[in-house]
C-alpha cells in the first residue's frame, strides 16, 4: 500500500500562462496516481518574492523557462523519485535544500511551485481523495466568499487608473453559487454602464478579466460599479460591497517619498485620507496593499483607524513569507494576509504561513496571480485552509473561471454540508 504512494516519475514541461509567457508545468506520477501543477506569474511583484528563473536573451523576449525545466528534469526529478508523495514537507524541504538560496533564485520559484503543487495532487489522487480533503481534512467545508476584480488598472491594464484592482464583493449571497450568479449579473451590467458612458471601445478587458476603461480616477470606477449593482437590482452595502487593491508600491516614488495617484503627488497622510473617503462613500470592506511594501508604519496607522470595518490585507508587504508576516504581526500592521503559493515557492511554506497568520488572528486570503493558468489548485487550497475569501479575478477568461468552476464543483461535492460565510470573514478587527 505505501508503495503506491512512492513517487515514480517527475517531469517538467513547457506551458504558457494567460499572458502568453512561458511557465513551468510539473507532472508527478506515483504507481496509482498523477498530479499536475502549473506555476502562475505576477506583474506587480513584491521585491520579497521567490524569484522566477527566466532564460533571458532573445527567445520568448527573455521570458523562456528552459533553464528552469532542465533544473526540474535533471536536478529535482532524480531526488524526488522514491519519496512518499504524502510526505509533502519532506519533498518541499528537499526543494528548499536543493535550491540553497533565501529566495529560490537557484532552482526558481516557478520551478519549485509547480513541483510542490504537483506532488500534493499526486498524493491526493493516489489516496482517492479530493485535493481539498487531502490538504485540509474532513473539516474542510467552507466555500470562500469570492472577491472579483471587475475594473483593472495599474500594471494590469492600458489605462490611467493608478489603483490596480476595483473589486466586487457579493458578500450578501447565501451560497457560493449564488455569489457567482450575482457577480456575473453585475459584471454584465457593468459592461452596459461602461459602454453607455465611455463608448464601445471601452469594454475591453485587462489581465484579470475585468474591464479596463479609459477612466482617470478610481472614484469613476466605483461609481460605475455602484451603478451596475443598482442596474442588476441589488444594493450596495447589503448584498454587495467593494474592495480595492491599489498595489501601492507600483505608484510609490521612493526618492520623493510620495505616491503618484491620478496625476497628483500624495504624501502618506493624503493617501490615507483618500482611502477613508472612498471607504465611506462606497461601502469598502477590503483594502489590500494600500501603501508601499516596506512601509509597515503606514499599514499600522490605517489598520488602527479602519480595522473595525475594513479588512486591511498585506500582499507585497508579506509575500507569503513568515519572516515578513511576523514583522507585520509584531507591528499590528494588518488584520489579513494574502496567500500566493508562488510568492514563496512551496505548499509546505504556504501552509506554515497560513498557520502563523491564523494564530495571530489574521484572515488568510487565497489569491491568484495576474498571469495565471488553467490550474485550479488555489480553489482547493482555499477550502482546505478555510480561508473564507478567495480573490481570483473577474468571472471571465478561463484561467480565472477554472477556479470558480472548481469551487462550484466542490460546493456540489459537499452538498448540504457546504458552508458559506458571506460577510463574516471580512469582520476581523485587530
Ligand atoms: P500580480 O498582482 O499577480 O500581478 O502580482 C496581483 C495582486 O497584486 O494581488
Ligand atoms: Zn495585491
Amino acid at each position: 500500500m505505501d508503495e503506491d504512494f512512492k513517487i515514480k516519475q517527475v517531469k517538467g514541461l513547457l506551458a504558457l500562462d494567460s499572458r502568453g509567457n512561458p511557465t513551468v508545468k510539473a507532472i508527478v506520477k506515483t504507481e496509482r496516481g498523477i498530479g499536475v501543477g502549473i506555476s502562475p506569474s505576477g506583474a506587480s511583484k513584491s521585491s520579497k518574492e521567490a524569484v522566477e528563473l527566466r532564460d533571458g536573451g532573445k527567445k520568448w523576449n527573455g521570458m523562456g523557462t528552459s533553464i528552469a525545466l532542465s533544473k526540474l528534469n535533471e536536478v529535482i526529478a532524480p531526488r524526488l523519485v522514491g519519496i512518499d508523495s504524502r510526505k509533502q514537507a519532506e519533498a518541499d524541504i528537499l526543494l528548499v535544500a536543493l535550491d540553497g538560496t533565501s529566495n529560490k533564485s537557484s532552482l526558481g520559484g516557478n520551478t519549485t511551485t509547480a513541483v510542490s503543487i504537483a506532488t500534493s495532487k499526486a498524493a491526493a489522487s493516489t489516496a482517492g481523495l479530493e485535493l481539498f480533503e487531502y490538504l485540509g481534512g474532513v473539516g474542510s467545508k467552507v466555500l470562500p466568499t469570492p472577491i472579483l476584480n471587475v475594473i483593472n488598472g495599474g500594471v494590469h491594464a492600458g489605462n490611467n487608473l493608478s489603483f490596480q484592482e476595483h473589486i466586487l464583493i457579493p458578500a450578501g449571497a447565501g451560497s457560493f453559487s449564488e455569489a457567482i450568479r450575482m457577480a456575473v449579473e453585475v459584471y454584465k451590467n457593468l459592461k452596459e454602464v461602461i459602454k453607455e458612458k465611455y463608448g464601445k471601445n471601452s469594454v475591453n478587458v485587462g489581465d484579470e478579466g475585468g474591464y479596463a476603461p479609459p477612466m482617470n480616477s478610481s472614484r469613476e470606477a466605483f461609481e460605475a460599479i455602484s451603478a451596475a449593482i443598482k442596474k442588476a437590482g441589488y444594493s450596495l452595502g447589503s448584498e454587495f460591497f467593494i474592495g480595492i487593491d491599489p498595489a501601492a508600491s507600483e505608484f510609490y516614488d521612493k526618492e520623493k517619498r510620495k505616491y503618484i495617484v491620478e496625476g497628483k503627488e500624495m504624501a502618506t497622510a493624503d493617501l490615507l485620507e483618500y482611502y477613508k473617503e472612498l471607504v465611506d462613500e462606497f461601502s469598502i470592506i477590503y483594502l489590500e496593499d494600500p501603501f508601499d511594501e516596506d512601509d509597515f508604519e503606514a499599514f499600522k496607522e490605517i489598520t488602527k483607524e479602519l480595522s473595525k470595518k475594513v479588512l486591511i490585507v498585506g500582499d507585497d508587504l508579506y509575500a507569503t513569507n513568515v519572516t515578513y508576516l511576523r514583522q507585520g504581526i509584531e507591528a499590528r500592521a494588518t488584520n489579513a494576509a494574502l496567500v500566493k503559493v508562488n510568492q514563496v515557492g512551496t505548499v509546505t511554506e504556504t501552509l506554515n504561513y497560513v498557520r502563523v497568520a491564523k494564530e495571530a488572528g489574521m484572515r488568510p486570503v487565497v489569491s491568484h496571480r495576474s498571469g495565471d493558468t488553467e490550474d485550479p489548485f488555489i480553489a482547493d487550497l482555499a477550502v482546505a485552509i478555510g480561508s473564507g475569501i478567495i480573490k481570483t479575478g473577474a468571472p471571465a477568461r478561463s484561467e480565472r473561471v477554472s477556479k470558480y468552476n472548481r469551487l462550484l464543483e466542490i460546493e456540489s461535492l459537499l452538498g448540504p454540508s457546504a458552508m458559506f460565510l458571506g460577510k463574516e470573514p471580512f469582520l476581523r478587527s485587530m
